[in-house]
Order: C-alpha cells, then structure tokens, then sequence
C-alpha cells in the first residue's frame, strides 16, 4: 500500500490498482482528496502492472460532497476540475464503488468514473440546492445524460437523493454487489476481460437529445415547485443548467454556463446564508456541559398526555419511528376524537401514497388510548401537552412523580410558562424538562428543549438524542416567558399592532413580511391560529383590536372572518369592517396616522426580533446566536436563505442595527426601541453576534 496524499492510499491486486479515499468523517472533497484522486490516477496509469482502477472510500460512505468549510476560502491543492478531468480522460478504466451518500461533489466524482457499482444500501445525490448551490463539477450536464433529463431536473431542484434500486433501474450503476471491495474488484476485472469501452458519459447524448424541443419539462418543473420555492434563487438556477445541457452546442459550452451560475450562487447572499445554517443546525446539537458520551435512557415506550391537537401531533412523531405511545385523556369522548384525527391524519398521508395502508396499520397498533393515568407507570418518558394552565400541569406533575418509575423523563410540551415551577411539582426535578413542539406537530421541524435549573444531564442528553430520532431538529433553551421563539415573536407582534395604529393596514404588514420570505405575516398567522387563542370572553372588554373582533365572532379563519374576510375556499380580502375598528383605536390612542413605507415596515417588525435576540443571548437562554436562527427557521418559517434573525443583523452590521433602533426610539417615543447592551457592545466592538461566546 503507498499513500497517495494525506487522505487516500492506493494498493495493487491482481491488475486493479485500488484508490482508498479516507478523510472523516464523510470524506469531503478537501484539499488531500482531490491530490490523492489526481495524483492516485496518475500512478495508476502510469504502473504498467495495471489494467482497472477502483475507487473506494473508508468509513462510513463514499465522497459526500465539496468539503463546504472550504468555500469562500482560498484554495489549496488541485482543482475539483482538474481532479475530475483527469480521472475522466484516463487510459483505464475507472470503477466507483459505493456507499453510504454519494453526493454533490461525490457523485460527480462518481459520474466520470467509466462505471459504477454499489451496495444495496447506497444513496446518490445532488443536494447543492439546499446549500443555495449548484453542481459545480459537471452534475447538471452529467448527471441528465444518464438518468434523462425528467429525472434529473427532479434531483436537482430537491436535493433529495435516490436508493440504489433506483440509481440501477435509470442507469446511473451498472451493479448492486454485497461486498463492495470484493464486487467492485471483480466488475473492474470483467471490464477488461470483455474488452468493455471507456464509457464516458460527457459523450452520451442519447437522452439529452430526447429531451431537445420538449420546453414543456422545463416549464413543468418550474410550475411543480414555484410554491415551495418562492424566493429561492438556486433552484431556478439549477434549472438553467440542465436547460444549458440540452440546448448547447457542446458539452463544454454547456459546462461553461454551470460554472458561470455556480459563481454566481457562490458568492451571493442565499448561498453564504444557506451554507451557514448547515453548520447551525449541526452546532445546535452540541452542548458545550453534555459530553457526547453522557449516557442515555432507552426510551421504548412513551406517555402523552393530552389528545388534542398537539398531543396528536406529537403522538405521531413518535409512531413513526416504531416507539409505542400511550396517550391519556380524561374523557372518552376527547380520546375517542383524538385517536380517530390521528388515524385519519395516516389515512390522508397514505392517500397521497407517501406510506402504505400497512403503514397506517403498524403506526396505530402502537397506540394504545386510555383515560387512567397510572398506565403510564412503565413509560421510559411521559409529554404532557394540555392547555397552558400553571395550576393545571402542577397538578399533572404531582401525579406523574408518584406514578411514572423512577429514571424516567418527564417533559412539558409547555410554549411559555415556567418549567422551574412545574418541576417543583415533583420530588425529581432532575427528571423534569421541557419539550416544545410546534404546532402542527407532526410537521414542523423544531423542537424547543427547555432546560430547567435541575435538568440533568442525561436528561438533557437523551431528549437531544430522541429529537434527532424522530426528525426534528433541536435547539436546548433556557427557562423564560415564551423561551426563545415565542419570546422574540412577541416583539414582532407588538410591533405588528404599533403599525396599524400609526398607519399601516394589517395586509400590508403581512405583505411586506410575505414578500420577505416568510410564510406568512403575523395577522396571516393570528387568523390561522385563531384571535381567541388566550381570549376570554367573560372577560373581554372591548379594551383591544382583538377582543373587538373576537366579540364581532370574527375569530379567525376558522368562523370566516378574522384581521381579513375568509371566501368558502379560505382565500383572504381586507376587510372594511375591521379598518374601521383599526381607526378607531388609532384615534383613541391619539395617534395621527401616517403613510408609513415598506422598509419601514420590515424594520419595525425585525430589528425589535434581533434585540430580543441579543437579551437572551446575554441572559445565556439560548447557547449561541445560531441556535436562535435553527429555532427561527425551524419552527416559523423564517427564509433559510436569510439564515435567521440572527445571522440577517450579522449580514447587514450590527452598528445599522443599532442605529436604526435608536431612530425609531426617537420617532415613536417607546421604550422598547432601547437596543440591547450586548447589542450596542458588539456593535461598537465592529463585530457581529456570530462572535459571541458567553
Ligand atoms: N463538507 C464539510 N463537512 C461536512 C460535509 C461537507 N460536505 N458534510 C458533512 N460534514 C460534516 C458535518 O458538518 C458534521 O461535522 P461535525 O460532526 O463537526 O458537526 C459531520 O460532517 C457529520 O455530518 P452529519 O452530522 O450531517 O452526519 P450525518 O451522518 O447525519 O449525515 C451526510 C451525513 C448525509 C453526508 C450529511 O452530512 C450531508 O448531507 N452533508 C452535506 C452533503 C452535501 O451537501 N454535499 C454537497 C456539498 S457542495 C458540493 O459538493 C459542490 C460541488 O458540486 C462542487
């Protein structure tokens, strides 16, 4: 065996010379790879004792991409270009063997190997766009010259990777083998014997010319995914690529246009944002007093209590990943209704064939309904998701401590109030954390893990664990009202409500956050969720917008009318009613109105975010200002290609920020717009949040 670079060796056996790529832990494409590729060929070209090369990765997978902590830096080693082209244009052939994920940069290593096999587990893909990429070595004209350019369009715009059955029936393997050295060896073996060509796929033109005069795919793929990337600019991007592959000249003409989007995607905005949040969402999972190897509690089965809306939600997410749930409820009829909305929730997604009825069936055995709490004695964790009640989840919390075995997590799915308290309850806070879910639950990505004074670690640890388990991503927060989300969203919301006192409408709030990228505005948002979220009728006293409209029955989508007037089919208009009630309040606060401009809007509603931001990083709730932006991201929508209120202010200089607030404070005379210490101390440092360490 002879090392090749740093990060690959190669070895000769019986006329195959094996190239072995091994840089944990995904075998990016850093800098020794690339010279062990490039330099690694050569010598096997150059040993006359070899007829085949194999390439093969140690470890846990193939190649899974560019190595990103390298972009934006200044380059070292070969060219990826340059590695590439001279493994395409050796004089012998070259098998990839894979496993694992072949992604992004790995699967076009793989796409100028001659050939490919792989084991029955491997993955292929192109996932560039969820980094606001493209593939910048040759996939977008490579990889639609072998599975046809349908296909490729769909990888490509997705990220979204396909099996190894997939990849054999559209031609992108030649092979399944079980044992991958010894398969692939033995297909680069049969190559030669038969006196097989040097395939190399830049001259396959068969299935672009298939798709030569047929714009109809292209503007189809547009139309599929407009709604769910609204904003985007790289799926769009990746799109014109594989445009370019079928309606240039040449495939380096073609080649020549992906180089020319990649840079431009590079060195834009989105990109820096996206490639960020890969590592937040990475960096959210490390807590810097939980090691690694903090031991874990099994969790094999689970308690909810709650059947609601999201006890359901939650319920769910647990089922899929095959761990029983024990839901309790306290009268038959709420249980009777919560199970049937689950069953009907599977029923719905087996419809649009995305599990099979088998499915439906496996999920709801694991669940079992009852109305006694002390069947959830042998439960490894217990959620408790009932209204927001102090009084309510105590009492919950007491049962729970003498009924559930000693060892076990028991978690709040509280969104504001204090856990502290709620753990005093019991007689084992250390037992005790909180576990936020967003509704719905069984959709949205984020969960909240609230940390209380006495959670412990193992606690701590396990709950971490378990959010990955069930495909969530996590962030660990600290005790406050409304924790991370909720707390910074309540800044928005108030801001939202000074609007429309001083002058905006509430559909242009809405637009001029919609426009931003977020999913929808905050009175969008206010009608999905219902105005009498919280509201008490007996209590109402006309004092607010919202009890106005709650009193009118305008309680959101959900009667018809809300902040806007709802048609059968839920499409919103402004209403005239609810601009008058608007202009009363206006006069009553004695404010005058006045036009007030979309930038102005945006900032209102987004600097008071980033402030409240800066507070709970100063009061250590969240860890480090990344987590702030996986919560905002993750449980609000907010656009991944902005990376977060946090990462947004880094963007734009913390020092505008602050000016700004100030300007604010001036013109409306509200305290709120004090811009936070650590927010002014970073600013005057020239620095930004992401240099923050607590
Ligand atoms: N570059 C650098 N580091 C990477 C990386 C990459 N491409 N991919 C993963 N890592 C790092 C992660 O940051 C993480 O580091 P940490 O342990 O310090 O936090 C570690 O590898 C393990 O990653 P995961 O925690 O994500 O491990 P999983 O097993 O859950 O997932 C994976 C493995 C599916 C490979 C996942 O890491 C992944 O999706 N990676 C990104 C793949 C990708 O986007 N490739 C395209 C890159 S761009 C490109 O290739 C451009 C080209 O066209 C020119």
């Amino acid at each position: 065996m002879v090392a090749v670079s740093t990060m690959a060796d190669l070895t000769v056996e019986d006329g195959v010379a094996i190239l072995t790529i091994n840089n944990p832990p995904v075998n990016a494409l850093s800098g020794g790879v690339r010279a062990g590729l490039t330099e690694g060929v050569a010598m096997a070209t150059a040993d006359d004792s070899v007829s085949s090369i194999v390439l093969i990765c140690d470890g846990r997978t193939f190649i899974a991409g560019a190595d990103i902590t390298e972009f934006g830096g200044k380059p070292t080693g070969p060219s990826l270009q340059d590695a590439l082209t001279a493994m395409e244009n050796c004089t012998k052939p070259i098998v990839a063997a894979i496993h694992g994920t072949a992604l992004g940069g790995g699967l076009e290593t793989a796409l100028v190997c001659h050939y490919r096999v792989a084991d029955s587990k491997a993955r292929f893909g192109l996932p560039e766009v969820n980094l606001g990429l493209l593939p910048g070595a040759g996939g977008t004209q490579r990889l639609p010259r072998v599975v046809g350019v349908e296909k490729a369009l769909q990888m490509v715009t997705s990220g979204v990777p396909i099996g190894s059955t997939e990849a054999l029936a559209s031609g992108l393997i030649s092979e399944i083998v079980d044992d991958l050295r010894g398969g692939a060896i033995a297909f680069a073996k049969k190559v030669v014997a038969e006196g097989r060509p040097l395939v190399r796929i830049r001259d396959q033109n068969e299935k672009i010319e298939e798709a030569k005069g047929k714009p109809e795919l292209f503007a189809a793929i547009r139309k599929s995914i407009a709604r769910k990337t609204r904003g985007f600019k790289a799926p769009e991007f990746n799109i014109r690529c594989v445009e370019a592959a079928v309606n240039s000249a040449t495939f380096d003409e073609g080649l020549k246009t992906e180089g020319k989007l990649f840079m431009e995607l590079m060195t834009g905005e989105q990109s820096a944002a996206q490639r960020y949040f890969f590592f937040a969402e990475r960096q959210a999972t490390k807590i810097p007093d939980v090691p690694k190897d903090t031991a874990e509690i099994d969790i094999k089965k689970v308690g909810v209590i709650g059947a609601g809306t999201m006890g359901g939600g939650i319920s769910m997410n647990i089922l899929n990943v095959g761990v029983p749930v024990t839901i309790v409820e306290t009268k038959q009829e709420a249980l009777d209704r919560g199970l049937g909305v689950i069953r009907k929730n599977y029923e719905n997604t087996a419809k649009k064939g995305r599990i099979s009825q088998q499915d439906v069936e496996d999920r709801m055995a694991l669940l079992t309904g009852t109305l006694n709490i002390e069947d959830l004695a042998d439960c490894d964790l217990v959620i408790e998701a009932v209204f927001e009640n102090m009084d309510v989840k105590k009492d919950i919390f007491g049962k729970l401590d003498k009924i559930v075995k000693q060892g076990s997590i028991l978690a709040s799915n509280t969104s504001a109030l204090d856990l502290n308290e709620i753990a005093t309850a019991t007689t084992r806070p250390e037992s005790v954390i909180g576990l936020h879910f967003f509704s719905p639950a069984n959709v949205m990505k984020l969960l909240e893990i609230v940390r209380g004074d006495h959670s412990s670690k193992e606690v701590i640890k396990t709950s971490m664990s378990f959010a990955k388990k069930i495909g969530k991503a996590a962030a660990l927060v600290g005790v406050c009202p409304g924790f991370v989300g909720n707390r910074i969203l309540a800044q928005r919301q108030y801001q939202a409500q000074q609007l429309i006192l001083e002058g905006a409408l509430p559909h242009e709030v809405d637009k001029v956050l919609f426009d931003f990228g977020m999913p929808m505005g905050p009175y969008q948002m206010s009608d999905l969720a219902g105005l009498d979220l919280g509201w008490d009728a007996d209590k109402s006293n006309g004092e607010t917008i919202r009890d106005r409209l709650c009193e009118a029955g305008r309680r959101g989508q959900k009667t018809g009318a809300g902040y806007y007037d709802y048609d059968e089919n839920r499409i919103p208009t402004p209403s005239a009613d609810v601009e008058k009630i608007i202009m009363e309040f206006s006069e009553k606060s004695q404010k005058i109105r006045r036009d007030i401009d979309d930038e102005e809007i945006l900032a209102r509603c987004i600097f008071p975010m980033i402030n409240e931001g800066a507070k709970i990083l100063d009061e250590g709730i969240a860890i480090r200002s990344s987590d702030v932006d996986v919560v905002w991201v993750y449980g609000y929508g907010w656009p991944i290609y902005r990376g977060g209120p946090m990462h947004y202010a880094d963007s734009i200089g913390l020092d505008k920020v602050v000016a700004k607030m100030r300007e604010f404070g001036e013109i409306t005379g509200d305290p709120v717009w004090e811009p936070a210490p650590l927010l002014v101390r970073l600013a005057e440092e020239g620095k930004g949040f992401k240099d923050f360490a607590a």
